[in-house]
This record gives structure tokens, sequence and C-alpha cells, in this order.
């Protein structure tokens, strides 16, 4: 690696599992020291290392002011910050329930809000930063049985969008990654055979990525090779956003 995050203080929210696990390790190997932070940790104190889990619950802006505090406190800043955590559930529109809408917007869109707000106003105070939300392209196009993950994704790109122009003035960059499909866990409980070979032969690249693919995205997004990119949305998708009527070849 090439130490284009070297001395940098990075938070990766969903940091312990799929894309999130895949981008804290590349972040830490690029020189940055990352914060995993996850609900799958207990972890409320940071030990040493390059590579550090800590306990967050997205959806709840208690906890993550815990986390950004104990990170300011121990490091002195926060240069970056990405925003993994995530949830998701294909269902028909007229079958899903209130309560399912609810909880998937709760992680999803309003962590987002909540986790940019802690990380941007500890950013200002430190004369700047990078925020990298993690979104998909199903928050760009209609896909079947994704009414919540797609709402929350789209507003995820929007936030996002905003964000970048509200916080310019404070020389803080917010970008979006939309991947496209990815094996990881989240994605083993969500699709089906049958949803997997749609994904597949709806992306003219014809497989699912791995989860290091996302990670050089990210790295990019928050190193000074991007110092002039911000309200972007980065598609890694395997060309599934820009195909037409058909994806094979002839
Ligand atoms: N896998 C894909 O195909 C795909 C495609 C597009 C977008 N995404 C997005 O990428 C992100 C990561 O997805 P993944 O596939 O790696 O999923 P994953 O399930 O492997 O990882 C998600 C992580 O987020 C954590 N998490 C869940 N709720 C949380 C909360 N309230 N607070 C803190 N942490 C929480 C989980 O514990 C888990 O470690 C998600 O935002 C997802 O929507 C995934």
């Amino acid at each position: 690696m090439s130490g284009k995050l070297q001395g940098k203080i990075a938070i990766v929210t969903g940091g312990l599992s799929g894309i999130g696990d895949a981008i804290a390790k590349r972040m830490a190997a690029e020189g940055a020291t990352v914060i995993a932070a996850d609900l799958a940790t207990e972890a409320t104190t940071l030990g040493d290392g390059d590579l550090v889990p800590f306990h967050v619950d997205v959806a709840d802006a208690t906890s993550v002011a815990k986390l950004v505090d104990a990170v300011t406190a121990r490091y002195g800043r926060l240069d970056c910050m990405v925003n993994s955590a995530g949830i998701g559930k294909d269902i028909p529109f007229l079958e899903t329930p209130l309560e399912t809408f609810d909880k998937i917007i709760a992680v999803n869109l309003r962590g987002s809000f909540v986790v940019g707000q802690a990380a941007a106003r500890a950013m200002r105070d430190a004369g700047g930063g990078v925020i990298v939300n993690i979104a998909s392209v199903s928050g760009m196009t209609g896909n079947v049985g994704r009414t919540a993950y797609g709402a929350s994704k789209g507003g995820v790109v929007l936030l996002s969008r905003v964000m970048a122009v509200d916080l310019a003035q404070y020389n803080i960059r917010v970008n979006v990654l939309a991947p496209g499909p990815v094996d990881t866990p989240l994605v083993a409980q969500m699709h089906t055979p049958e949803i997997r070979q749609r994904w597949i032969e709806q992306t003219p690249m014809r497989r699912y990525a791995s989860p290091d693919e996302m990670a050089g995205a990210v790295v990019f997004l928050c190193s000074a090779d991007a110092s002039y990119i911000t309200g972007h949305v980065l598609a890694a998708d395997g060309g599934f956003l820009g195909s037409g009527l058909t994806v094979a070849p002839i």
C-alpha cells in the first residue's frame, strides 16, 4: 500500500462486517488509525492499534455522540467518517409493515444524518475532514421489493449532496459510494438464488463484487487525490446503472 491515508484518524460505522470491514482494513493498510464502530461489538473503550473496535448504534444519537467524543478525546481530531452501517429487506410494497419501513429509515437514513452531523461538528472544530456515505444503486433506481431500502438510500444520496453544499465552507467534503451487488452477510440474507440470478443477468460485468472492490474507491474519496471532489455519487456497480435494454454481449 502507498500510505494514501498516513496519519489520518478514521471511523468506519458498520466496520466489523462486509463492505465496512473491507474498508476499515484497507484504510488501516493505507496508514490510517481506524475505529471500526459497530453494533456487533461490546467495546466501549478505545484500545491500542490501527484497527480498533468500538460499540455504536447509529440509530441512537447518544451512542453516536459517545463514539465521536471518545475518538476526539483520544486522538485529538477526526479526519474521515465512513458510514457503512446499514440494514435491508426485500419485501413487496403492499406487504411492507410500517415498523419495517421505520426501522430501515431509522438506521440507514436517520443514522446517516446523526453520524454525519456528529462527525461534521468535530471536523469543523478541527479545520476540515471527509465524510463518505455508503448508499446503493437501489437508492438511484427502482429495484423491486425495495420500498424502504431504496427510499432510505435515495435519501442518503440527497442528504449527502446537501451536506456537501452546507459543509464546503468548513473544508469538509461529503461523497457517496453507491455499490451494486456485493457478496456480504447482508446479501446472503437478502438475496434468494432467484434474486441473485437476476442481479447477475442485469449487471454487465455478470458477477457480484467482493467487499474489497469497494474499499479502494472509498480510500480514493478520502484521500488527497479527491481534494476537489464533493457532492459526488460514485457507483461501483459492474456497469448496472449504465446498462440499457440488454446487457449480454452480442
Ligand atoms: N452488499 C451489497 O450488495 C450492498 C449493495 C449496496 C449497498 N450496500 C450497503 O453497504 C453497507 C454495508 O452493507 P454490507 O453488505 O457490508 O452489510 P453487512 O450486514 O455485512 O454489514 C453491515 C454492518 O452494519 C452493522 N450495523 C447494522 N445496524 C447497525 C446500527 N444500527 N449501528 C451500527 N452498526 C450497525 C452490522 O452489525 C454489520 O456489521 C450498507 O449500508 C448496505 O446498505 C450493500
